[in-house]
């Protein structure tokens, strides 16, 4: 059945741990802090979460179809591949991300932020970083000047970027990866965890190690 949802509101796309951050992050978020209403998945297993509503994403979007006013969602996946995918079909269907950027966080030291970007507590930037739309920088980063980073990219906690580097749209960093000053890297790649990235590495690739090395190619 159909549930008629409130809008102007919002909500998390997302019911696991990630989504679990992203919700206490949303309380403790810059400016106007967003009060979260529930969450979407795609096939719910349960209906609650947070003791907040889980709805299905069909029936999410069936209940807005015909609305000229639409709530705001966040994906908080993990997967960079889901997070493109659900934020298309969003997209595609009128309904709009927001942001939520810790606190803490000093929006000064940005040229450019997307949307439907998170930042979580503890990660700290310099200046001149560009973010890109529905990326994600996790917990106790620390990113240096000049840092260019695009859109879907999902950097784990505690990785650090020096100065003048370029990470391409798609790409994931695992947690604790350490990438050296102006490398570029291409677009859809995957760091290991605890990589340490010495040279531009070439897009879907999956490099790990110290110093980072071929692993795979990324073929998903
Ligand atoms: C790099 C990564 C994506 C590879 O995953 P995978 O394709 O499933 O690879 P496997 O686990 O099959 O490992 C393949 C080989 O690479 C090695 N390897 C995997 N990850 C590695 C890493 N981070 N550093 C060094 N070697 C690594 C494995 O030991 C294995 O080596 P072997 O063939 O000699 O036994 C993954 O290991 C990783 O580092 N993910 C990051 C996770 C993370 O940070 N999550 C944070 C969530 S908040």
């Amino acid at each position: 059945m159909v549930r008629l949802f409130d809008f102007n509101k919002y909500y998390i796309f997302g019911a696991g741990r990630h989504a679990e951050e992203v919700f206490y992050l949303c309380l403790n978020s810059r400016g106007t802090s967003h009060k979260i209403s529930g969450f979407i998945v795609e096939s719910p297993m349960t209906d609650s979460f947070l003791n907040l509503p889980v709805y299905s994403l069909n029936d999410f979007l069936l209940s807005f179809i015909s609305s000229k006013r639409k709530p705001k969602v966040l994906v908080a996946v993990g997967d960079v591949k889901v997070n493109q995918r659900v934020n298309e079909i969003l997209r595609g269907n009128g309904i709009f991300s927001f942001s939520t950027i810790h606190k803490s966080v000093n929006l000064r030291s940005f040229a450019h932020i997307g949307v439907g970007v998170t930042i979580c507590q503890g990660s700290v930037f310099t200046t001149k970083i560009s973010i890109g739309s529905h990326s994600i920088i996790n917990i106790g980063c620390t990113i240096s000047h000049d840092v260019q980073i695009g859109a879907y990219v999902n950097i784990c906690p505690g990785v650090n970027i020096a100065g003048g580097v370029t990470i391409n749209d798609g790409v994931f960093i695992g947690t604790g990866a350490v990438i050296l000053p102006k490398v570029i890297i291409g677009t859809n790649c995957v760091i290991g965890a605890g990589a340490v990235v010495t040279k531009n590495i070439e897009p879907n690739l999956i490099v790990v190690g110290n110093p980072a090395k071929f692993l795979k190619e990324n073929s998903i």
